[in-house]
């Protein structure tokens, strides 16, 4: 099974950046985690500050892989390119957020990405993407 988590703007900034809002564990430390708690499970990360590496990202992994987990960061509220992108894949994707989006700014309360998601998690922090990948295993079980 593969899975790639897909995080976009200021996510390389995990640890440092508001963690009262983010949390103070970067990411690479999270997902070294991970890895040693998902036997069997081939997990990809990407990161990237750049919208058209995001889409070219998407288009890669999209035909092939058991599952996205995709946090857009602040593109989830404007980047319609984004959405064209997860829309034309065949992969599944779980939109996640770390912060509750719908209990903060008014512009943060609108993804234009969901639409063309499966699901979306948001508010539980970093946990949120262990639980879209455990929904990817339990959905198709361990390939
Ligand atoms: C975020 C929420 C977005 O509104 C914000 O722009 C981010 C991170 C989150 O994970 O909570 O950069 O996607």
């Amino acid at each position: 099974m593969k899975i790639i988590i897909i995080n976009g703007p200021n996510l390389n900034l995990l640890g440092k950046r508001e963690p009262e809002i983010y949390g103070s564990q970067d990411f690479e430390t999270y997902m070294n985690q991970l890895r040693l708690q998902l036997d069997g499970i081939e997990l990809d990360y990407f990161q990237s500050n750049v919208e058209g590496e995001l889409v070219d990202k998407i288009q890669e992994v999209g035909f092939s892989y058991d599952g996205i987990i995709l946090n857009a960061a602040a593109y989830t509220h404007t980047s319609v390119a984004i959405s064209d992108s997860i829309a034309a894949i065949n992969s599944p994707v779980i939109e996640v957020h770390i912060s509750n989006i719908y209990s903060r700014e008014k512009f943060r309360h609108k993804s234009i990405i969901s639409a063309n998601c499966v699901g979306m998690i948001s508010g539980l922090g970093l946990e949120g993407y262990l639980l879209a990948i455990t929904y990817f295993i339990n959905k198709d079980g361990i390939k």
